[in-house]
């Protein structure tokens, strides 16, 4: 059975790209897990760090990325649809050699664009074709393919982002342990909340990860405290991601032979290792 999960938060530069990607790539080499990469973001940090800056060039020149189907919905219903699963889909991604089973459905940055578009249709336009709908109905043959899919979304609650949310079976919030970062929380749970009982299907809070951790801060302790202390907030993971030098490098795509190369002992892999662990032993809760 797949587990498709969503990545969220309001804010940007919280950590969502880095612990997809990190998640991908460790479930994958790890702990054997076929893993599919879903990069909705018009930013395309995951594209970039997965298949390189000259690659997703290629990709974006060609139509090759996720912003041709949702095009395809916004032009004329007669018109014969452009968007190529086979072709877009990237197979064995990853700047780590020993990475193998991480595919990616890249992403444009015109999606900025689709999104203000998608959402200023009449929804007459959509009778026959429900805009939150296009990325399940599009994906649905190789779904089947994956034990997880991982969904990088925006920094929104917008139609793109509802399109991963409508095929995830639940949800991570990466957050900095801070007053701003952490703000938006109660707004994503609710939003989520009334999105899935529309569907009348369970989208899951897995949790929420710490990142960017610094112990000696003052702040970064009272607010874990607070999150974790707070009833109604999901729950935390019980990894916490430390800022690190390493962690920060992982944003480039540059090749290294393993995982640990990447994330280095002390930095990131133990920590980004016992995150994918933790995060499996949840999202197999929730099935
Ligand atoms: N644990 C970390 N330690 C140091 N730098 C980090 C860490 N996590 C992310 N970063 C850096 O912070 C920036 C934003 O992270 P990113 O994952 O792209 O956030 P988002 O996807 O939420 O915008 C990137 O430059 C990334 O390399
Ligand atoms: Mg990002």
């Amino acid at each position: 059975m797949v587990h498709i999960v969503s990545t969220i938060n309001l804010k940007g530069g919280v950590g969502k790209t880095t612990t997809t990607v990190g998640l991908a790539e460790f479930l994958a080499t790890e702990f054997g897990k076929r893993v599919l990469v879903i990069d909705l973001d018009p930013q395309t940090n995951a594209t970039t760090v997965l298949v390189g800056e000259d690659r997703w060039r290629e990709l974006n020149s060609e139509g090759h990325t996720l912003v041709t189907l949702f095009n395809d919905a916004l032009r004329d219903e007669n018109e014969e649809a452009r968007f190529d699963l086979r072709a877009t889909l990237q197979r064995s991604v990853s700047p780590v050699a020993e990475v193998r089973g991480v595919d990616l459905l890249p992403s444009s940055l015109d999606l900025i664009d689709v999104q203000d578009r998608l959402a200023s249709m009449s929804s007459g336009r959509f009778y026959s074709n429900n805009p939150t709908d296009l990325l399940r109905r599009a994906v649905k043959p190789i779904l089947k393919d994956y034990d997880y899919v991982l969904i990088d979304c925006p920094p929104n609650l917008g139609i793109v982002t509802l399109n991963g949310l409508r095929i995830s079976d639940g949800y991570i919030i990466p957050t900095i342990p801070d007053v701003l970062s952490t703000y938006g929380i109660p707004q994503i749970q609710s939003r989520v909340r009334a999105f899935a009982d529309n569907l009348g299907e369970d989208i899951h809070e897995l949790g929420i990860v710490i990142t960017k951790y610094r112990s000696a801060s003052t702040l970064h302790n009272t607010t874990i405290r607070n999150l974790e202390s707070a009833t109604d907030l999901p729950e935390l993971f019980n990894t916490w991601i430390p800022e690190g030098n390493a962690i920060a490098a992982s944003a480039e795509f540059s090749p290294t032979s393993t995982l640990r190369q990447k994330y280095q002992y002390q930095g990131g892999y133990d920590v980004f290792r016992a995150l994918a662990k933790e995060f499996i032993a949840a999202t197999e809760e929730i099935a």
